[in-house]
Protein backbone atom coordinates (compact mmCIF):
# COMPACT_ATOMS: atom_id res chain seq x y z
CA UNK A 1 0.00 0.00 0.00
CA UNK A 2 1.09 3.34 -0.73
CA UNK A 3 2.19 5.63 2.20
CA UNK A 4 1.45 8.59 0.65
CA UNK A 5 0.34 10.60 -2.37
CA UNK A 6 2.57 10.66 -4.88
CA UNK A 7 2.31 14.32 -5.97
CA UNK A 8 1.69 16.21 -2.94
CA UNK A 9 3.54 13.62 -0.56
CA UNK A 10 0.44 13.47 2.27
CA UNK A 11 -0.69 10.85 3.96
CA UNK A 12 -4.86 10.08 2.09
CA UNK A 13 -6.80 11.08 4.62
CA UNK A 14 -4.84 14.34 5.03
CA UNK A 15 -6.81 15.09 1.50
CA UNK A 16 -10.37 15.22 3.08
CA UNK A 17 -11.12 19.03 3.37
CA UNK A 18 -8.48 20.19 1.63
CA UNK A 19 -10.77 21.21 -1.28
CA UNK A 20 -8.42 19.17 -3.81
CA UNK A 21 -10.13 16.02 -4.68
CA UNK A 22 -11.12 16.02 -7.90
CA UNK A 23 -14.77 14.70 -8.46
CA UNK A 24 -16.52 13.63 -12.39
CA UNK A 25 -19.70 15.87 -12.13
CA UNK A 26 -22.46 15.41 -14.32
CA UNK A 27 -22.82 18.50 -17.14
CA UNK A 28 -25.23 17.59 -19.52
CA UNK A 29 -27.95 14.32 -20.20
CA UNK A 30 -29.16 13.17 -23.48
CA UNK A 31 -30.86 10.47 -25.21
CA UNK A 32 -32.31 9.53 -28.35
CA UNK A 33 -35.10 6.68 -29.73
CA UNK A 34 -35.49 5.23 -32.98
CA UNK A 35 -38.60 6.35 -34.91
CA UNK A 36 -40.61 3.29 -34.93
CA UNK A 37 -42.76 2.27 -31.78
CA UNK A 38 -43.39 -1.39 -30.78
CA UNK A 39 -46.37 -1.82 -28.51
CA UNK A 40 -47.03 -5.25 -26.90
CA UNK A 41 -50.23 -5.64 -29.26
CA UNK A 42 -47.78 -5.30 -32.47
CA UNK A 43 -45.56 -7.93 -30.76
CA UNK A 44 -48.74 -10.40 -30.99
CA UNK A 45 -48.95 -10.30 -34.56
CA UNK A 46 -44.92 -11.61 -34.41
CA UNK A 47 -45.41 -14.23 -31.48
CA UNK A 48 -47.83 -16.37 -29.66
CA UNK A 49 -47.55 -13.58 -26.43
CA UNK A 50 -50.16 -11.43 -25.28
CA UNK A 51 -50.48 -7.70 -23.64
CA UNK A 52 -50.98 -9.28 -20.43
CA UNK A 53 -48.32 -11.92 -20.58
CA UNK A 54 -45.98 -9.03 -21.16
CA UNK A 55 -47.21 -6.34 -18.69
CA UNK A 56 -47.61 -9.02 -15.85
CA UNK A 57 -44.61 -10.91 -16.00
CA UNK A 58 -42.59 -7.49 -16.75
CA UNK A 59 -43.94 -4.34 -17.01
CA UNK A 60 -42.88 -3.85 -20.51
CA UNK A 61 -45.95 -2.06 -22.88
CA UNK A 62 -43.84 -0.99 -25.23
CA UNK A 63 -40.36 -0.66 -27.05
CA UNK A 64 -38.47 1.43 -30.17
CA UNK A 65 -37.09 -0.96 -32.89
CA UNK A 66 -34.60 0.49 -35.19
CA UNK A 67 -35.34 1.37 -38.58
CA UNK A 68 -33.43 1.29 -41.67
CA UNK A 69 -30.09 3.57 -41.44
CA UNK A 70 -30.56 3.89 -37.83
CA UNK A 71 -27.83 2.35 -35.70
CA UNK A 72 -26.08 2.19 -32.46
CA UNK A 73 -23.67 4.73 -33.57
CA UNK A 74 -26.59 6.75 -35.42
CA UNK A 75 -28.28 6.94 -31.64
CA UNK A 76 -25.55 7.30 -29.74
CA UNK A 77 -24.46 10.58 -31.55
CA UNK A 78 -27.86 11.80 -31.22
CA UNK A 79 -27.91 11.40 -27.56
CA UNK A 80 -24.16 12.31 -27.22
CA UNK A 81 -25.32 15.40 -29.35
CA UNK A 82 -28.03 16.44 -26.92
CA UNK A 83 -25.71 15.55 -23.70
CA UNK A 84 -23.65 18.67 -25.22
CA UNK A 85 -26.43 20.95 -26.52
CA UNK A 86 -27.60 20.70 -22.97
CA UNK A 87 -24.14 20.93 -21.46
CA UNK A 88 -23.61 24.12 -23.46
CA UNK A 89 -20.49 22.28 -24.72
CA UNK A 90 -19.46 21.05 -28.05
CA UNK A 91 -17.30 18.36 -29.67
CA UNK A 92 -13.95 20.66 -29.25
CA UNK A 93 -14.40 20.17 -25.54
CA UNK A 94 -14.36 16.83 -24.94
CA UNK A 95 -11.68 14.47 -24.60
CA UNK A 96 -12.49 10.96 -24.18
CA UNK A 97 -15.63 9.45 -25.72
CA UNK A 98 -16.56 5.89 -23.96
CA UNK A 99 -19.61 4.32 -25.17
CA UNK A 100 -21.28 1.27 -23.73
CA UNK A 101 -22.45 -1.54 -26.20
CA UNK A 102 -22.86 -5.07 -26.86
CA UNK A 103 -24.38 -4.26 -30.32
CA UNK A 104 -21.26 -2.42 -31.94
CA UNK A 105 -22.21 -1.54 -35.68
CA UNK A 106 -19.26 -3.29 -36.45
CA UNK A 107 -16.64 -5.69 -35.04
CA UNK A 108 -14.43 -3.16 -34.93
CA UNK A 109 -13.91 -0.08 -34.91
CA UNK A 110 -15.01 0.90 -31.80
CA UNK A 111 -18.10 2.23 -31.74
CA UNK A 112 -17.50 5.49 -29.86
CA UNK A 113 -14.77 6.11 -32.43
CA UNK A 114 -17.34 5.67 -35.04
CA UNK A 115 -19.86 8.71 -33.06
CA UNK A 116 -16.07 10.38 -32.50
CA UNK A 117 -16.03 10.61 -36.30
CA UNK A 118 -19.61 11.30 -36.35
CA UNK A 119 -19.35 14.10 -33.79
CA UNK A 120 -16.45 15.68 -36.51
CA UNK A 121 -13.81 14.95 -34.07
CA UNK A 122 -10.19 14.56 -34.53
CA UNK A 123 -8.60 14.96 -31.29
CA UNK A 124 -9.24 12.89 -27.92
CA UNK A 125 -9.57 9.46 -28.27
CA UNK A 126 -12.32 6.91 -28.03
CA UNK A 127 -13.03 3.50 -26.76
CA UNK A 128 -15.58 0.72 -26.13
CA UNK A 129 -16.99 -1.08 -23.29
CA UNK A 130 -18.40 -3.95 -23.34
CA UNK A 131 -20.14 -5.18 -19.88
CA UNK A 132 -23.66 -5.91 -21.05
CA UNK A 133 -26.57 -4.68 -19.21
CA UNK A 134 -24.08 -3.35 -16.60
CA UNK A 135 -22.03 -1.20 -19.17
CA UNK A 136 -23.15 2.10 -18.50
CA UNK A 137 -22.00 1.51 -14.71
CA UNK A 138 -18.72 0.14 -16.03
CA UNK A 139 -18.19 3.22 -18.53
CA UNK A 140 -19.22 5.82 -15.64
CA UNK A 141 -16.79 3.93 -13.04
CA UNK A 142 -14.41 4.31 -15.94
CA UNK A 143 -14.67 7.28 -16.96
CA UNK A 144 -14.92 8.76 -13.23
CA UNK A 145 -11.48 7.18 -12.73
CA UNK A 146 -9.23 8.75 -16.09
CA UNK A 147 -10.91 11.97 -15.14
CA UNK A 148 -9.55 11.27 -11.11
CA UNK A 149 -6.00 10.33 -12.36
CA UNK A 150 -5.50 13.21 -14.43
CA UNK A 151 -5.96 11.69 -17.85
CA UNK A 152 -8.93 13.21 -19.34
CA UNK A 153 -10.91 16.15 -18.36
CA UNK A 154 -14.41 16.14 -20.13
CA UNK A 155 -15.85 12.44 -21.36
CA UNK A 156 -18.81 12.05 -22.88
CA UNK A 157 -20.09 8.75 -21.48
CA UNK A 158 -22.61 7.03 -23.73
CA UNK A 159 -24.88 3.64 -23.78
CA UNK A 160 -26.00 2.95 -27.03
CA UNK A 161 -27.81 -0.14 -28.00
CA UNK A 162 -29.89 -2.20 -31.20
CA UNK A 163 -30.57 -5.38 -29.33
CA UNK A 164 -33.80 -5.46 -31.79
CA UNK A 165 -30.46 -6.97 -34.29
CA UNK A 166 -29.51 -9.70 -31.90
CA UNK A 167 -32.57 -11.50 -31.04
CA UNK A 168 -34.14 -14.31 -32.44
CA UNK A 169 -37.63 -12.72 -33.44
CA UNK A 170 -38.99 -16.63 -33.28
CA UNK A 171 -38.63 -17.06 -29.43
CA UNK A 172 -41.18 -15.54 -27.68
CA UNK A 173 -39.13 -15.92 -24.20
CA UNK A 174 -36.51 -13.36 -25.38
CA UNK A 175 -37.88 -11.31 -28.02
CA UNK A 176 -40.41 -9.26 -26.13
CA UNK A 177 -37.98 -8.18 -23.47
CA UNK A 178 -35.82 -5.94 -25.62
CA UNK A 179 -35.92 -2.78 -27.45
CA UNK A 180 -33.54 -0.31 -28.98
CA UNK A 181 -32.09 3.41 -27.88
CA UNK A 182 -29.37 5.54 -27.01
CA UNK A 183 -28.30 7.71 -23.94
CA UNK A 184 -25.46 9.72 -22.73
CA UNK A 185 -23.95 12.07 -20.13
CA UNK A 186 -21.07 14.41 -20.15
CA UNK A 187 -19.02 14.24 -16.99
CA UNK A 188 -16.34 17.14 -16.35
CA UNK A 189 -13.90 17.40 -13.66
CA UNK A 190 -14.39 19.43 -10.37
CA UNK A 191 -12.96 20.33 -7.21
CA UNK A 192 -14.70 18.88 -4.01
CA UNK A 193 -13.91 18.59 -0.73
CA UNK A 194 -13.76 15.06 -0.37
CA UNK A 195 -17.24 14.22 1.39
CA UNK A 196 -20.42 13.46 0.42
CA UNK A 197 -21.62 16.58 -0.05
CA UNK A 198 -19.46 16.97 -3.12
CA UNK A 199 -21.10 17.08 -6.63
CA UNK A 200 -20.01 13.87 -8.98
CA UNK A 201 -19.36 10.67 -8.32
CA UNK A 202 -19.21 9.68 -4.99
CA UNK A 203 -18.32 5.63 -5.35
CA UNK A 204 -18.55 2.81 -7.87
CA UNK A 205 -18.49 -0.87 -6.95
CA UNK A 206 -18.15 -3.38 -10.26
CA UNK A 207 -18.49 -7.01 -9.91
CA UNK A 208 -18.34 -10.02 -12.43
CA UNK A 209 -18.55 -13.84 -12.12
CA UNK A 210 -18.12 -15.43 -15.76
CA UNK A 211 -19.19 -18.93 -14.39
CA UNK A 212 -22.58 -17.85 -15.24
CA UNK A 213 -21.79 -17.51 -19.05
CA UNK A 214 -24.61 -20.02 -20.19
CA UNK A 215 -27.75 -17.97 -18.32
CA UNK A 216 -27.35 -15.07 -20.70
CA UNK A 217 -25.32 -15.01 -23.73
CA UNK A 218 -25.09 -14.25 -27.79
CA UNK A 219 -24.53 -17.62 -29.52
CA UNK A 220 -21.92 -16.13 -31.89
CA UNK A 221 -19.05 -14.22 -32.35
CA UNK A 222 -15.94 -13.54 -34.92
CA UNK A 223 -13.50 -16.19 -32.97
CA UNK A 224 -16.25 -18.94 -32.64
CA UNK A 225 -18.74 -19.14 -35.22
CA UNK A 226 -18.04 -16.04 -37.71
CA UNK A 227 -21.48 -14.79 -37.02
CA UNK A 228 -23.02 -12.47 -34.80
CA UNK A 229 -25.50 -14.50 -33.21
CA UNK A 230 -28.57 -14.19 -31.49
CA UNK A 231 -29.16 -13.32 -27.62
CA UNK A 232 -30.20 -16.75 -25.26
CA UNK A 233 -31.69 -16.48 -21.92
CA UNK A 234 -32.41 -18.42 -19.28
CA UNK A 235 -35.11 -15.93 -17.79
CA UNK A 236 -36.20 -17.73 -14.13
CA UNK A 237 -32.24 -18.50 -13.90
CA UNK A 238 -31.48 -15.17 -14.42
CA UNK A 239 -34.05 -13.87 -11.89
CA UNK A 240 -33.19 -16.30 -9.53
CA UNK A 241 -30.15 -13.89 -9.30
CA UNK A 242 -30.84 -10.79 -9.95
CA UNK A 243 -32.10 -8.89 -7.07
CA UNK A 244 -29.24 -11.05 -4.44
CA UNK A 245 -26.18 -9.67 -7.16
CA UNK A 246 -28.27 -6.03 -7.26
CA UNK A 247 -28.80 -5.64 -3.53
CA UNK A 248 -25.13 -6.74 -2.59
CA UNK A 249 -23.87 -4.32 -4.58
CA UNK A 250 -26.15 -1.24 -3.85
CA UNK A 251 -25.46 -1.96 0.19
CA UNK A 252 -21.42 -1.81 -0.91
CA UNK A 253 -22.00 1.83 -2.14
CA UNK A 254 -23.96 2.77 0.77
CA UNK A 255 -21.55 1.20 2.79
CA UNK A 256 -18.40 3.33 1.33
CA UNK A 257 -20.06 6.38 2.14
CA UNK A 258 -21.75 5.84 5.35
CA UNK A 259 -24.92 6.86 3.39
CA UNK A 260 -28.71 5.23 3.67
CA UNK A 261 -31.71 4.65 1.85
CA UNK A 262 -32.86 7.22 3.66
CA UNK A 263 -30.55 9.36 1.85
CA UNK A 264 -30.98 8.71 -1.14
CA UNK A 265 -32.86 10.72 -3.60
CA UNK A 266 -32.78 8.61 -6.17
CA UNK A 267 -32.48 5.39 -7.70
CA UNK A 268 -31.96 4.45 -11.24
CA UNK A 269 -31.99 1.44 -11.74
CA UNK A 270 -31.18 -0.67 -15.25
CA UNK A 271 -34.47 -0.89 -16.81
CA UNK A 272 -35.02 -5.33 -17.26
CA UNK A 273 -37.88 -6.18 -15.11
CA UNK A 274 -40.52 -3.99 -12.98
CA UNK A 275 -40.87 -7.09 -10.88
CA UNK A 276 -36.39 -7.18 -10.36
CA UNK A 277 -36.82 -3.11 -9.74
CA UNK A 278 -39.28 -3.38 -7.20
CA UNK A 279 -38.03 -6.47 -5.41
CA UNK A 280 -34.18 -5.08 -5.23
CA UNK A 281 -36.05 -1.80 -3.93
CA UNK A 282 -38.23 -3.27 -1.45
CA UNK A 283 -35.36 -5.38 0.09
CA UNK A 284 -33.18 -2.26 0.20
CA UNK A 285 -36.56 -0.17 1.79
CA UNK A 286 -35.79 2.22 -0.53
CA UNK A 287 -39.30 3.83 -1.01
CA UNK A 288 -41.36 3.43 -4.50
CA UNK A 289 -41.72 6.91 -4.90
CA UNK A 290 -38.04 7.17 -5.36
CA UNK A 291 -37.67 4.48 -7.79
CA UNK A 292 -37.11 6.49 -11.54
CA UNK A 293 -38.80 3.50 -13.45
CA UNK A 294 -38.72 3.49 -17.54
CA UNK A 295 -39.09 -0.61 -18.53
CA UNK A 296 -42.81 0.48 -19.22
CA UNK A 297 -41.62 2.97 -22.25
CA UNK A 298 -38.53 1.32 -23.70
CA UNK A 299 -38.16 -2.23 -22.34
CA UNK A 300 -34.72 -3.41 -21.72
CA UNK A 301 -32.04 -1.63 -23.21
CA UNK A 302 -28.88 -2.57 -22.22
CA UNK A 303 -26.51 -0.68 -21.54
CA UNK A 304 -29.11 2.33 -22.94
CA UNK A 305 -31.47 1.79 -20.12
CA UNK A 306 -29.94 4.07 -17.16
CA UNK A 307 -28.92 6.58 -19.61
CA UNK A 308 -32.24 7.13 -21.14
CA UNK A 309 -34.08 6.78 -17.70
CA UNK A 310 -31.49 9.32 -16.28
CA UNK A 311 -32.71 11.76 -19.43
CA UNK A 312 -35.90 10.67 -18.55
CA UNK A 313 -36.35 11.87 -14.90
CA UNK A 314 -33.71 14.96 -15.16
CA UNK A 315 -35.54 15.85 -18.53
CA UNK A 316 -38.62 15.67 -16.47
CA UNK A 317 -37.66 17.77 -13.71
CA UNK A 318 -37.48 15.20 -10.89
CA UNK A 319 -33.43 14.48 -10.59
CA UNK A 320 -31.89 18.30 -9.78
CA UNK A 321 -28.58 19.44 -8.83
CA UNK A 322 -27.72 18.60 -5.93
CA UNK A 323 -29.87 14.75 -5.42
CA UNK A 324 -28.07 11.81 -4.14
CA UNK A 325 -28.76 9.42 -7.15
CA UNK A 326 -27.86 5.82 -7.02
CA UNK A 327 -27.27 4.05 -10.62
CA UNK A 328 -27.56 0.11 -10.58
CA UNK A 329 -27.93 -2.76 -13.05
CA UNK A 330 -26.97 -6.45 -13.71
CA UNK A 331 -26.69 -8.35 -16.79
CA UNK A 332 -24.58 -10.79 -18.98
CA UNK A 333 -21.43 -12.42 -17.72
CA UNK A 334 -22.71 -11.92 -15.06
CA UNK A 335 -21.33 -8.71 -15.06
CA UNK A 336 -23.15 -6.24 -11.79
CA UNK A 337 -22.52 -2.73 -10.50
CA UNK A 338 -23.71 0.15 -8.98
CA UNK A 339 -22.42 3.68 -8.57
CA UNK A 340 -23.61 6.08 -6.62
CA UNK A 341 -23.38 10.25 -6.96
CA UNK A 342 -24.51 13.81 -6.61
CA UNK A 343 -26.18 14.96 -9.53
N1 LIG B 1 -45.68 -14.77 -23.96
C1 LIG B 1 -46.49 -15.71 -23.43
N2 LIG B 1 -46.03 -16.74 -22.73
C2 LIG B 1 -44.70 -16.86 -22.57
C3 LIG B 1 -43.81 -15.90 -23.10
C4 LIG B 1 -44.35 -14.84 -23.82
N3 LIG B 1 -43.59 -13.88 -24.37
N4 LIG B 1 -42.56 -16.27 -22.76
C5 LIG B 1 -42.64 -17.39 -22.06
N5 LIG B 1 -43.92 -17.75 -21.92
C6 LIG B 1 -44.48 -18.90 -21.23
C7 LIG B 1 -43.49 -20.00 -21.05
O1 LIG B 1 -43.44 -20.82 -22.21
C8 LIG B 1 -44.06 -20.75 -19.87
O2 LIG B 1 -45.11 -21.56 -20.32
P1 LIG B 1 -45.31 -23.05 -19.68
O3 LIG B 1 -45.57 -22.81 -18.24
O4 LIG B 1 -46.47 -23.56 -20.46
O5 LIG B 1 -44.02 -23.73 -19.95
C9 LIG B 1 -44.66 -19.64 -19.04
O6 LIG B 1 -44.83 -18.52 -19.91
C10 LIG B 1 -43.82 -19.22 -17.85
O7 LIG B 1 -42.48 -19.05 -18.29
P2 LIG B 1 -41.34 -18.60 -17.30
O8 LIG B 1 -40.05 -18.52 -18.05
O9 LIG B 1 -41.39 -19.43 -16.07
O10 LIG B 1 -41.85 -17.14 -16.95
P3 LIG B 1 -41.30 -16.18 -15.83
O11 LIG B 1 -42.36 -15.86 -14.89
O12 LIG B 1 -39.99 -16.65 -15.29
O13 LIG B 1 -41.05 -14.87 -16.68
C11 LIG B 1 -39.19 -13.69 -17.64
C12 LIG B 1 -40.11 -14.91 -17.75
C13 LIG B 1 -40.01 -12.44 -17.80
C14 LIG B 1 -38.14 -13.78 -18.75
C15 LIG B 1 -38.52 -13.70 -16.25
O14 LIG B 1 -37.95 -14.96 -15.98
C16 LIG B 1 -37.46 -12.66 -16.13
O15 LIG B 1 -37.74 -11.49 -16.15
N6 LIG B 1 -36.20 -13.08 -15.95
C17 LIG B 1 -35.12 -12.16 -15.84
C18 LIG B 1 -34.69 -11.84 -17.22
C19 LIG B 1 -34.05 -10.51 -17.24
O16 LIG B 1 -34.39 -9.58 -16.56
N7 LIG B 1 -33.03 -10.46 -18.06
C20 LIG B 1 -32.37 -9.32 -18.27
C21 LIG B 1 -31.35 -9.09 -17.17
S1 LIG B 1 -29.84 -9.02 -17.82
C22 LIG B 1 -29.99 -8.06 -19.14
O17 LIG B 1 -30.64 -7.08 -18.98
C23 LIG B 1 -29.37 -8.50 -20.44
Amino acid sequence: MPSGCPRSGRKPHERRGLSNMIRSVVRGFGAALPKRVMTNRDMEDVVDTSDEWIVQRTGIRQRYIAGEGETTSSLGEAAARAALDRAGLTPADIDLIICATSTPDNTFPATAVNIQSRLGMHHGFAFDVQAVCTGFVYAVTTADAYIRGGLAKRVLVIGAETFSRILDWNDRTTCVLFGDGAGAIVLEAAEGEGTTADRGVLTAHLRSDGSHKEKLYVDGGPSTTGTVGKLRMEGREVFKYAVGMITDVIQAAFDATGTTPDDLDWLVPHQANRRIIDGSAKKLHIAPEKVVVTVDLHGNTSAASIPLALATAAGDGRIKEGDLVMLEAMGGGFTWGAALLRW
